[in-house]
């Protein structure tokens, strides 16, 4: 959540930094600002809103510089408005501070620096940092930075700049990722790798706990304590168009229309045809470590958590290990048992939010392996694991997670799959079976994307688009789908809606069910279709409005409902992937034709870097 940019160096500051925040405005888009240093000294432009009220402050009030700090925010203390946006100043205004993550004692480090006499501006965690800062200025703002950093309880990444210093960028890390950028005669800091991936593809991963001066031609780092850290520059990899739209109208559609890809990236060099077994080399666990474990305990959020339920179907089906799924939010605050031979699984697009990462450090302290499904290489949770399964999905910018979430399920069942292989609790046969069904699922998904007719159509029939309420029903594999579906339509049509096991309706849900109230049911084939076609009966007989999501050819389950949208027939196990195509496709237009910002809905931010 917020994300940060700064820039040093001999280019406009200003410009750099508002391309930089606009790739990171997926982090939160509340309210903008950028303060830069010149030779007249400190200028700083805050708007509240999305970064085009920034751009058209600056617009009245140019601000030119070789550097500058930048920040785009999504509030946790203090409303969103100018005076809480970022950069915060001290009270001469001569050191600006952005920040992304949560000053947990700001409290009482507010009231000291209030009962010393300092006036406060804003409502927020962050402004006392400034204020430390400026405390501890003796003319050197890194050692000050250092000073100020070791009175901090919380999460934070920062950047810092101050006017009587025209030729240093202070930034520092602990929890919130940042990252350092390095240049020809220029430095960069930023939240991730693709705000500054037009300008340099030489990084640095700063550390927690470390502080960074950057001057135009190179960077120092210390620890808190001022020992001198050596980082390695590494050159990273990235397609700089993966942070564009392209010609698609929002960053989601891109997504879902890249679905097919991604999985054959996903399964790339690691599932080959004619063979039973998977190459999981990037891993790096130890197959004793996976063959003697008595249970894996999965640890996510939100749409990850999705992913973890469908993974734990396939896991549990194929390498008979239990597999318990927690909320990364729940596990850390409960006692969970974990022992030496347990699993734990952090699912994470980001690789940085913030209860999954806890989650891990408490797994990792009660001795319990540590292996993480992740998308974002270098994040933290990738680094804090003992082992780590790439995605590969690429930057997924909508805030809506879509090509993430079938990627997990991709890795997952790889996982899955190679478990079974070491345990052998399932036949070459049928394991070399799972791979092919798994190669096959990329033209499964692009037949779902080249056949979207009914859920356009269905997306724009009023009973639908302007329903209150929407129920998702799904069973065994699909219980997630219909989780996600439900989860993927409220977050950017703000729409109610519930997922439930389909099992479940005649245990409460039912209730709710008039013609009124759209239910959107996963009956594709599987060992579960019947029980699914007698619970769409039970919601027909409450006049009930049965969108169906089945298989194509089934026309007999055209006489159960009102709309049915097809999929490709698919093993079972997968076929939350091929499902995920349509239920994301019908949350994307029936959010497009209410005028909803598909890709920044309200109150989200893409990475929860705070609890
Ligand atoms: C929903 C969505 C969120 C994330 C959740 C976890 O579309 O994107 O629910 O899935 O915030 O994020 P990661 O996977 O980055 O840990």
């Amino acid at each position: 959540m917020c994300g940060i940019v700064g820039y040093i160096g001999t280019r406009d500051a200003v410009e750099i930094i508002l391309s930089g925040l606009h790739r990171l405005e997926y982090r939160g888009y509340d309210s903008a600002g950028i303060a830069v240093v010149t030779s007249n000294g400190l200028d700083c432009v805050k708007a509240p809103g999305k970064l085009s009220g920034l751009e058209e402050a600056l617009r009245r009030h140019p601000l030119h510089a070789n550097l500058g700090i930048g920040h785009t925010r999504w509030a946790t203390h203090g409303a969103p408005s100018e005076t809480n946006a970022h950069p915060h100043l001290d009270a001469p205004m001569e050191i600006a501070v952005v920040h992304n993550g949560i000053i947990e004692n700001y409290h009482e480090l507010r009231a000291q620096l209030q009962a010393d006499g300092v006036e406060f501006r804003s409502q927020t965690d962050t402004e006392v940092i400034p204020h430390l800062v400026r405390r501890y200025y003796e003319g050197n703002l890194f050692a000050a930075v250092r000073r100020a950093l070791s009175k901090l309880e919380g999460a934070y990444a920062i950047g810092v700049v101050c006017s009587a210093e025209p030729n240093l960028l202070v930034a520092a890390r602990q929890g919130s990722p940042l990252i350092i950028g390095v240049g020809q005669d220029e430095m960069f800091i930023a939240s991730d790798v693709p705000a500054i991936l037009k300008y340099t593809r030489r990084v640095a991963y700063l550390e927690n706990g470390q502080v960074c001066a950057l001057h135009r031609d190179g960077f120092w780092v210390e620890d808190i304590d001022g020992v001198e850290q050596r980082l390695p520059i590494e050159t990273v990899d990235l397609d700089e168009t993966a942070a564009e739209k392209e010609n698609f109208p929002h960053f989601m559609l891109k997504e879902i229309y890249q679905q097919p890809e991604v999985i054959r990236n996903t399964l790339r060099g690691r599932a080959r045809e004619g063979s039973h077994e998977v190459r999981l080399d990037d891993m790096h666990l130890a197959a004793g470590d996976l063959l003697n474990c008595s249970k894996i305990v999965m640890v996510s959020c939100g749409t990850s958590w999705h992913a973890s339920l469908a993974g734990k179907y396939i896991i549990e089906s194929l390498a008979r290990v239990p597999v318990e799924v927690d909320l990364a939010s729940e596990f850390r605050y409960r006692n969970p048992i974990l022992r030496p031979d347990t699993i734990v699984m952090a699912v994470t697009q980001s690789g940085e939010t913030a209860d999954t990462l806890e989650a891990i450090r408490i797994a990792k302290k009660s001795g319990a392996r540590v292996v993480s499904i992740v998308n974002v290489v270098g994040s933290s949770i990738a680094r804090e694991s003992h082992g780590v399964l790439y995605t590969q999905a690429g930057p997924e910018i909508g805030v809506a997670s879509t090509k993430a979430y079938t990627s997990q399920v991709t890795a997952l069942s790889l996982f899955a799959i190679y478990l079974a292989n070491l345990r052998e609790t399932a036949t070459a046969d049928t394991l070399g079976g799972v791979i092919e069904h798994l190669r096959a699922i990329p033209e499964k998904l692009q037949w779902c994307l080249d056949h979207q007719d009914t859920v356009r159509k269905v997306s724009g029939d009023p009973r639908y688009c302007h329903a209150r309420s929407f129920l998702y029903l799904g069973r065994s594999y699909n219980l997630p789908s219909a989780l996600e579906g439900a989860l993927k339509l409220k977050e950017i049509s703000y729409i109610h809606a519930e997922g439930y096991g389909a099992g479940e309706m005649k245990h409460g849900p039912i209730a709710l069910v008039t013609g009124a109230m759209p239910v959107v049911c996963i009956a594709v084939r599987s060992a579960v279709y019947d029980k699914m076609l007698s619970n769409i009966q039970e919601i027909r007989a409450r006049e009930g409005l049965v969108l169906a999501i089945a298989t194509e050819g089934d026309e007999a389950i055209r006489r159960y409902c009102d709309d049915v949208i097809y999929v490709p027939e698919c093993y079972e196990p997968l076929s939350p992937i091929v499902v995920a195509i349509p239920v994301q496709l019908l949350a994307y237009y029936i959010a497009v034709n209410r005028h909803c910002d598909v890709d920044q809905p309200r109150n989200l931010a893409k990475s929860v870097t705070v609890e």
